[in-house]
């Protein structure tokens, strides 16, 4: 797959409700070619949109995601406290947002995003209903800070790409790149220095930086050799005259 300079993050963030369809939809009518969502599960283990472990930021319900089956979570509102614009705006299934991604034509960077001791069930049931909607054509992009969710990923989906994600230093990213096989590192925007992005890229792993939202710092990191960054604003950020690289976008190497 190719992957694009610039990713929408949690859709369009910054103009949208994160992690909803409204959020995916804005994201494609801003020109963003690819979008990273947050995946977890419900009680009853159906993989759904969300970010936070608790559903009080960006949802009309109350407690941990994790005590409530989709049923419940399906009757709530996770548009209104972004703006009133997008009241009544549902957290999606994973599958109803893949099925919205291929109808719009936008590649996909799922974050598996477990509660707490949940790692590996999260990637096996997010990645069984992935691969169940994306049946054809380039796979999705499979990242996650939690290492036994992307082992999980692997071993359910050993053809999908895997992105190892990281928001501090660590002195084993070689190894647990290597472990399990990434494609991709995916590192917090703070850790993007030149001498990082160089020893990344010299590992032959392509580099996503996250969350890049001023178009200055998104050009010099693509300068610098950042293959794509995920932003919230993704117009703003394409907007930042750097047009050479989006027309020489980093090849991904298929998953081995
Ligand atoms: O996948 C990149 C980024 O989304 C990771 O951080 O907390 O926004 O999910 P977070
Ligand atoms: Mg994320």
């Amino acid at each position: 797959m190719l992957l694009p300079t610039v990713i929408g993050h949690r859709g369009a963030a910054a103009s949208a409700p994160e992690n909803t369809l409204a959020g995916l939809r804005r994201a494609a009518e801003l020109g963003a070619r690819m979008v990273e969502f947050d995946v977890k599960l419900s009680r009853d283990g159906v993989p759904i949109l969300m970010h936070d472990d608790r559903l009080e930021r960006t949802t009309t319900g109350r407690g941990p995601v994790r005590d409530h089956d989709l049923a419940a979570l399906e009757t709530l509102d996770a548009g209104a406290w972004f703006s009133p614009d997008f009241g009544g705006e549902p957290i999606p299934t994973l599958a109803r947002a893949l099925a919205l991604c291929r109808q719009l034509g936008l590649a996909v960077n799922i974050e598996i995003k477990p509660c707490s001791g949940r790692d590996v069930e999260t990637a096996e049931a997010a990645l069984r209903q992935a691969r169940a909607v994306w049946r054809e054509g380039p796979p999705p992009l499979v990242s996650s800070f939690k290492r036994r969710s992307l082992a999980a990923a692997g071993r359910v989906a050993p053809d999908w790409p895997r992105g190892l994600l990281l928001d501090r230093r660590r002195d084993d990213w070689r190894e647990a790149a290597t472990a399990l096989d990434a494609a991709t590192v995916h590192v917090a925007d703070h850790l993007a220095d030149a001498e990082s992005l160089r020893a990344y890229r010299a590992a032959g792993l392509p580099v996503v930086v996250y969350t890049v939202n001023e178009p200055r710092r998104a050009q010099a990191l693509l300068a610098l050799g950042a293959a794509a960054v995920i932003t919230d604003a993704p117009d703003r950020v394409l907007g930042a005259g750097d047009q050479a690289a989006k027309s020489r976008p980093a090849k991904l190497p298929p998953a081995r």
